[in-house]
């Protein structure tokens, strides 16, 4: 079970900081994603209080929940953002995140999507080939302006995580390879459009072992002394996010800590501002997706299965990584089943659990299914005609709508007959 000071039994009623969940069930409808506001305040505080000896920036990496009160609630701490696309930059910018604070990444990023990171002014553009610094450098010039760029290397360390979100590794598209970065940067001649002004990575994502962190930035500052020696004062090292969180209380997420302690020392003399992209770190923990039991059945083998209101179009995370997540009933029960906790999709990766011990909760009932402030609402689809849930935010007692429900009509609005 994972309780939190933000989730909890309270007479036997699972709630969110003050409020009940069975309630906002019963309020917004099923499926629901909720968020403690409180949540996201203490995660992002615990990640500067770690990181407070070091100058830095911190840039929350939007992709893992965009949801605009969510981008505000950080920007408003005065925590900046980092951004995947052009997309990404309009919710940040609609979020109220001064473009200063924005910076954009991306291994594919479209001249349009260059141009309008330019024209709105963000701090800067992280490039990840050659090809990408001329392109840089045209659009730039076109517009009359010179883009301060940061170069993202592969430091190719491969973290242990799940291979699809592991990205410091040689074999990935991520970032230029080490040994290309002396001639990379004798090219910025040619550039003059562009101010060469920081080094990036980011090895991946979910990564346990802070040692993966220590090697890559090892080789970070070996090309920061590089781009000395040929001529460069660089004013930002990004080290990325990929800060891991709890999922599952059988492996508890190494204390950011513990990763502030090796990377501090490595950092501070080099006397330049780091930037870490958290996102998954300050969000996963911040929200739960609410569905509705709909039927249990039992097959002829004697399995039980909990077929819910939402799936794999809510959260894809346990099809696409084989991603652990908890499975609470909004109301305790003191006995527990072994069952399936199943979707309504028609494909058979569509569950949220296997042959989970949850509580024997009756059809019509909750669950709330854990950890889904990161890579949820975000990674939802329409597929099977689905509409994308509600999303809440709560503070205290009180609860807004941050998201509204999808409609029928928004699900074709779009097409032309
Ligand atoms: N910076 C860059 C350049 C990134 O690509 C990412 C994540 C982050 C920062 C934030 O990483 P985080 O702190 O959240 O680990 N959908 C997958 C995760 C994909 C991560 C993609 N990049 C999942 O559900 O586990």
């Amino acid at each position: 079970m994972l309780e939190s000071n933000y989730f909890h039994y309270i007479n036997k009623s699972l709630h969110c900081d003050k409020l009940e969940l069975a309630e906002l069930a019963g309020r917004y409808g099923t499926p629901l994603y909720v968020t403690s506001e409180r949540s996201l305040l203490e995660s992002y505080k615990a990640f500067e209080q770690a990181f407070e000896a070091l100058p830095h920036f911190t840039c929350y990496s939007v992709k893992a929940n965009y949801n605009l009160s969510v981008i505000s609630t950080f920007a408003q701490l005065g925590c900046g953002c980092d951004v995947n696309s052009g997309g990404e930059l309009y919710r940040a910018l609609q979020a109220g995140v001064a473009p200063e604070k924005i910076i954009f990444a991306g291994v594919g990023k479209k001249s349009e999507e260059i141009a309008y990171s330019l024209s709105v002014g963000v701090l800067m553009l992280k490039a990840e080939s050659l090809s990408e610094l001329r392109v840089i450098n045209k659009v730039a010039g076109d517009l009359g302006k010179v883009a301060s760029v940061a170069l993202r290397i592969n430091p190719n360390v491969t973290a242990e995580t799940h291979p699809y979100i592991t990205t410091g590794d040689s074999k990935e598209k991520f970032g230029i390879d080490e040994a290309e970065l002396t001639e990379v940067f004798s090219f910025f001649s040619q550039l003059p459009n562009l101010r060469l002004i920081g080094l990036d990575m980011h090895i991946g994502s979910q990564i346990f072992d802070p040692e993966y962190y220590v090697a890559a930035t090892e080789k970070l500052l070996a090309l920061f002394n590089l781009s000395k020696t040929m001529g460069f004062s660089l004013e930002f090292l990004d080290i990325g996010g990929g800060f891991p969180v709890t999922y599952d209380p059988r492996k508890i997420a190494t204390p950011i800590e513990c990763f502030a302690e090796k990377l501090i020392p490595m950092l501070q003399p080099a006397g330049v501002t780091v930037i870490f992209e958290p996102g998954r770190y300050l969000v996963a923990n911040a929200s739960v997706l609410l569905t509705k039991i709909l039927y249990k059945k039992r097959n002829h083998a004697g399995k039980e299965f909990f077929v819910v209101d939402a799936g794999m179009t809510e959260l894809i995370r346990p099809a696409l990584y084989q991603s652990h997540h908890e499975v609470q009933a909004v109301t305790w029960h003191d006995d527990t089943v072994v069952a399936d906790v199943v979707g309504p999709i028609c494909e058979s990766s569509d569950f949220f659990a296997r042959q989970r011990e949850i509580d024997a909760a009756d059809e019509g009932e909750f669950l709330a299914v854990m950890s889904c402030g990161a890579y949820a609402a975000v990674m939802s689809s329409n597929y099977n005609g689905r509409l994308r849930p509600a999303e809440v935010m709560v503070n205290g007692s009180e609860a807004k709508l941050v998201r509204k429900r999808e409609t029928l009509e928004q699900l074709v609005q779009n097409e032309l007959l």
